[in-house]
């Protein structure tokens, strides 16, 4: 399948950029969340020795913890269909590599052309990003194994994203994950009809959490920062702003960033756990 230079496919519609340039935000992403689905998988009960299936894993975060989860005797198989990002991932891992964890360019909509069944499949922060969440939940059924776990994570929603008390930077930064969503054609919300879809495709759900990370340190309180430059190019590219609404934009966000006596709350996370 084609892809462009955003990793743009006939499936994929994800706009953000990719590789280096998208390394610090995802980095400062993990340290957010990670806590949150390290505690979720073990609550999950993932076993040692597990086969996981990581989709959209990007700069490979999360997967050196599910390897580190799974221990000697399981193994992660870490995809995205960007190879910038995978590119990064590598880089990321101690010198000697980690041997129970593989990264592999691999679109969500491909993974039926693997040949092995996985005990458990994560998706964290890619279904957001897609138009045709059945598709891809189609797609899982063919590799995991009867009992399998679906874990998938997601933001709840973009209003989510908010600071107290309300200020003009916060409303840039919803006007720009509107305008994300209109490029995508994606649902933002899609979190909340996820399970009646699970159950209809033959899952059953046994475990939905939710969490609220405030953005507490300067470096976090950056991930705003980072979340407007990743969007640039791909809202310029398609006319939904210009480089001077851009900037002037910019300057709103980092007078956000930088007046500490505002809080800000980054976008609540959905946490859910389906077998099969
Ligand atoms: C927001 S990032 C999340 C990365 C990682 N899961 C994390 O939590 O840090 C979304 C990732 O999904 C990847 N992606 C987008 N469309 C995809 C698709 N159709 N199949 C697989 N990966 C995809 C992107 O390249 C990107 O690395």
């Amino acid at each position: 399948m084609a892809t462009d230079s955003f990793g743009v496919t006939d499936d994929s519609t994800y706009i953000i950029v990719t590789g280096e340039r998208d390394k610090e935000r995802l980095t400062i992403l993990s340290e957010i969340y990670n806590p949150f689905s390290l505690r979720f998988f073990t609550n999950c009960n993932i076993q040692k020795g597990a086969r996981v299936l990581e989709l959209g894993c990007g700069i490979g975060i999360a997967s050196q913890m599910y390897a580190s989860e799974v221990g000697k005797d399981g193994f992660v198989l870490a995809t995205d269909i960007s190879e910038q990002q995978l590119q990064v991932a590598r880089t990321l891992l101690p010198k000697e590599g980690i041997s129970n964890l593989e990264f592999r360019q691999l679109s969500a909509f491909e993974i039926d052309g693997l040949n092995e069944q996985f005990d458990v499949v994560c998706a964290r922060f890619l279904l957001v990003h897609l138009q045709d969440h059945q598709k891809v939940i189609q797609k899982v059924k063919k590799i995991i194994k009867p009992g399998g776990k679906l874990i998938i994570e997601d933001i709840t929603g973009n209003q989510t994203f908010y600071s107290s008390p309300h200020t003009e930077g916060m409303d840039i930064l919803h006007h720009l994950d509107r305008l994300q969503c209109e490029v995508q054609q994606s649902d933002d919300e899609y979190l909340t009809s996820l399970p009646a879809l699970l159950e209809k495709e033959g899952f059953r759900v046994v475990s939905m959490q939710k969490a609220h990370p405030k953005l507490g340190t300067p470096r976090k309180r950056k991930s705003i920062l980072f979340h407007l430059s990743s969007l640039k190019d791909a809202l310029i590219r398609a006319e939904k702003t210009t480089e001077k609404e851009y900037n002037d934009m910019l300057q709103k966000v980092i007078e956000l960033e930088q007046n500490s006596s505002v809080e800000i709350y980054y976008y609540e996370f959905g946490q859910l756990c389906a077998t099969f």
